[in-house]
């Protein structure tokens, strides 16, 4: 692996910031000064920070950008998955599902108590959605949306906010993670979601500049701020 990426990939820095700290020549590889960002790291090399062996943090958290098409597991014998795109760390999987045809924020840990603190049902944490749907957006649709439909399990679904975006889109807040949440409750007000992504998951937003298929590691301090309720 490539140096910058091997020292972004352990939290250190964006690939533009590690990339300025081994041209200052802060970065030894093996007791040896190394400044060239593209140099190729064997296996048991070690490799030094200011003096400090650079490890794998335990708890890793990465902000995923999943593009459609990819299933949302570690492992499928039919199918490409995620993992694809992001580091071979032992452990991480993806926190919740997005569909195969979906897109957007997917975290990805080795962290289960946080995992579970964003899935389970008691801490309502609220996952945003821009949904294109095929059918009219009326008011009357929207207000369904917000005092709950009955989905076909019987499950009672509300969402916490929705909004017409444009004649075809829609925004929408809800706090479970049922199977197909989204696409079952448009589709029970007679809307049918034609594109699926999720922007926001408590208070992490999918960054603007980030393209599908991109990640970037999170620190502890961020990951903090994803419960945070704001005033
Ligand atoms: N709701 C859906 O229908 N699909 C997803 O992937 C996420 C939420």
């Amino acid at each position: 692996m490539r140096l910058d990426r091997y020292l972004s990939n352990r939290g250190i820095g964006t690939r533009k910031e590690v990339k300025k700290l081994i041209k200052q020549g802060r970065v030894i590889v093996n007791d040896k000064v190394v400044q060239k960002p593209d140099y190729k790291l064997s296996k048991n090399d070690v490799v030094k920070l200011d003096g400090k062996v650079v490890d794998l943090p335990d708890k890793v958290y990465i902000l995923f950008y999943k593009p459609a098409g990819y299933v949302t597991s570690t492992k499928d014998p039919h199918a490409e998955t995620i993992m694809e795109f992001l580091p071979p760390i032992k452990g991480i999987f993806p926190v919740g599902r997005l569909d195969k045809d979906a897109e957007g924020l997917l975290l990805v840990t080795n962290d289960g108590q946080l995992a579970h603190r964003i899935i389970s049902p008691k801490w309502s944490v609220e996952k945003e959605y821009i949904v294109r749907v095929d059918g009219e957006i009326t008011e009357n649709k929207l207000e369904k949306l917000t005092k709950g439909v009955i989905l076909k399990d019987g499950f009672f679904a509300k969402a916490k906010f929705v909004e017409r975006l444009s004649s075809d889109t829609l925004r929408m807040v809800i706090t479970e993670g049922k199977y197909h949440q989204v696409k079952r409750m448009t589709a029970a007000v007679g809307l049918r979601t034609i594109r699926l992504k999720r922007v926001r998951i408590g208070n992490l937003i999918l960054p603007e500049d980030m393209k599908p298929g991109e990640y970037r590691f999170l620190t502890e301090e961020e990951v903090k701020t994803i419960f945070e309720e704001k005033n």
